[in-house]
C-alpha cells in the first residue's frame, strides 16, 4: 500500500498518546489515570472522577469542594436553550434532542471561548460537565409531557439529575440513596474508555479546531448507535423479545447464525477479550440494587442470567471471546430506577462527558496534534469524460 496502512475500522492504529485511560483487554483491567476502576467505583464520586480526568490527579478536600461548586454553579442553562425543546415533537428520541442541544450551546458561549486558552477550555469544560444533566433532564420531561425542573444547588451532582428526571409539581420527591449511589457508580463506569468510537470523534472533529459543544455533540451522535451506546437501550428491548428462558437457545442459536442479522447485544467488545471490568462491577450493583429496591425476581434480570449463562458455556461465543460488556446489565438497573429505556443513551452520555472533554484538552495540547485526516483505497471508476445529459441514454 506504499505509504499508508489500510485499516477498516482502526483495528490497529494507534491515532493518539494519551495519559488518561489505560485498558488492557486480554486481563480485564481498566485504569483511569492509573487508578483501578473498581477502586473508583467502590470508593470515589462521579465529580471527583470528572476532576481526576480532567487534571490527571485526585483532588485534595479543598480543591474537590472547589470543583464541586464550580460545576453546581455553571448547571443552570440559558431560558433561551431551554425552548428550544418546544420545537421538538413529543416523540422526539431523547439522543436526538440532546445532541442538538448540545451542539448549540456554542451558540450561547461563543464569545468566551478561546480553544488556544487553556483557562477557557477548562470553563468550556466545567460548563459541558455541570450543563448535560440539565439538558438531558430536560429532554426527558419533553418526553413525558412534564414542566422542567430546574437544577438544586443544594443537591449532590447525581442527586440533582435524578430531582430533575423524577421530581414534579404536584408532589414531593425523595431522593432514594441506593438509586443515587448506583446511578453514581454507573457514570464512574462509563466516564472514559480511551480511543472508543465516540471519543475518536470527539477528536476527529476536535482536530480541526471546532468549538468543544459541537465536538462534543458529534461525540453523542457517534455515542447513539447501538453498536456504541446504543447497545444498552438494544441490550432491554433484545430481552423483551426473548421473552423468556426457553427461547433463550434459540436466540443464542440467531446469534450464531451468520445469516442472521441478530447479535447478541451487550456481547462482544473490540478490546476486552475477557470479561469487560464494568461488566463485573455493574452485575454486582444489579444485584444489589434489585434487592435494595424490592424487585428482587425481576424476570428479565434472570433472562439476562440465564443468557449469559449458556452463552459463555457456548464454543462460539468462548472461541471468539464474546463477554458481557458494559450495556449487559447497566439497563436492568436503569430501567429499576424508573428511567425508560430509550433514555439509557443518554445517561451513557452524561457519563461519558468529562472522558470527551479531557481527551480533547489532551489533543489540543499535544505538540503533535494534526488533523485527522485518514486515507482511503479508491475501489471506483478510473477517469471519464462527462457526457452532457441529452447525450446520456
Ligand atoms: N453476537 C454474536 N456474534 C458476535 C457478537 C455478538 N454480540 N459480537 C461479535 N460477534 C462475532 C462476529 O460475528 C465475529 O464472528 P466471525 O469471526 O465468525 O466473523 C466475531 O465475533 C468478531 O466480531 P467483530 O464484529 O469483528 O468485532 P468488532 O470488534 O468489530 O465489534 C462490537 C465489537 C462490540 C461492535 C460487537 O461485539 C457487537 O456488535 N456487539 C454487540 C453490540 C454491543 O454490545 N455494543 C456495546 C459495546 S461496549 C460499550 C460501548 O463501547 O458502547
Amino acid at each position: 500500500l506504499g505509504y499508508f496502512t489500510y485499516d477498516p475500522g482502526y483495528s490497529s492504529t494507534g491515532c493518539c498518546q494519551s495519559d488518561i485511560t489505560f485498558i488492557d483487554g486480554d486481563q480485564g483491567v481498566l485504569l483511569y489515570r492509573g487508578y483501578p476502576i473498581e477502586q473508583l467505583a467502590e470508593q470515589s464520586s462521579f465529580v471527583e472522577v470528572s476532576y481526576l480526568l480532567l487534571n490527571g490527579e485526585l483532588p485534595d478536600k479543598r480543591q474537590l469542594e472547589q470543583f464541586d461548586d464550580t460545576i453546581t454553579r455553571h448547571t443552570l442553562v440559558n431560558e433561551s436553550l431551554r425552548i428550544f425543546f418546544n420545537g421538538f415533537h413529543h416523540d422526539a428520541h431523547p439522543m436526538a434532542m440532546l445532541t442538538g442541544v448540545v451542539g448549540s450551546l456554542s451558540a450561547f458561549y461563543h464569545d468566551t471561548i478561546d480553544i488556544n486558552d487553556p483557562e477557557s477550555r477548562m470553563l468550556s469544560a466545567h460548563r459541558i460537565i455541570a450543563k448535560m444533566p440539565t439538558i438531558a433532564a430536560a429532554s426527558f420531561k419533553h418526553m413525558v409531557g412534564e414542566p422542567f425542573v430546574h437544577p438544586q444547588n443544594r443537591l449532590s451532582y447525581t442527586g440533582n439529575l435524578l430531582n430533575m428526571l423524577f421530581a414534579r409539581p404536584s408532589e414531593e420527591y425523595e431522593i432514594n440513596p441506593v438509586a443515587e449511589k448506583a446511578l453514581d457508580q454507573l457514570l464512574i463506569l462509563h466516564a472514559d474508555h480511551e480511543q472508543n468510537a465516540s471519543t475518536s470523534t470527539v477528536r476527529m472533529a476536535g482536530s480541526t479546531g471546532t468549538n468543544p459543544f459541537a465536538a462534543i455533540a458529534s461525540g453523542c451522535a457517534a455515542l447513539w448507535g447501538p453498536a456504541h451506546g446504543g447497545a444498552n437501550e438494544a441490550v432491554l428491548n433484545m430481552l423483551s423479545e426473548i421473552g423468556t428462558v426457553d427461547q433463550v437457545p434459540r436466540f443464542i442459536e440467531k446469534a450464531k447464525d451468520k445469516n442472521d442479522p441478530f447479535r447478541l447485544m451487550g456481547f462482544g467488545h473490540r478490546v476486552y477479550k475477557n470479561y469487560d471490568p464494568r461488566a463485573t462491577i455493574i452485575r454486582k450493583t444489579c444485584h444489589e440494587v434489585l434487592d435494595e429496591l424490592g424487585v428482587a425476581n425481576d424476570p428479565q434480570l434472570e433472562l439476562a442470567m440465564k443468557l449469559e449463562e449458556i452463552a459463555l458455556a457456548d464454543d462460539y461465543f468462548v472461541e471468539r471471546k464474546l463477554y458481557p460488556n458494559v450495556d449487559f446489565y447497566s439497563g436492568i438497573i436503569y430501567r429499576a430506577l424508573g428511567i425508560p429505556t430509550e433514555f439509557f443513551t443518554v445517561l451513557f452520555a452524561i457519563g461519558r462527558t468529562p472522558g470527551w472533554i479531557a481527551q480533547w484538552i489532551e489533543m489540543l495540547e499535544d505538540p503533535e496534534q494534526r488533523i485527522s485526516r485518514p486515507r482511503q483505497l479508491y475501489t471506483g471508476a478510473a477517469r471519464r469524460d462527462y457526457t452532457p445529459l441529452h447525450r446520456r441514454n
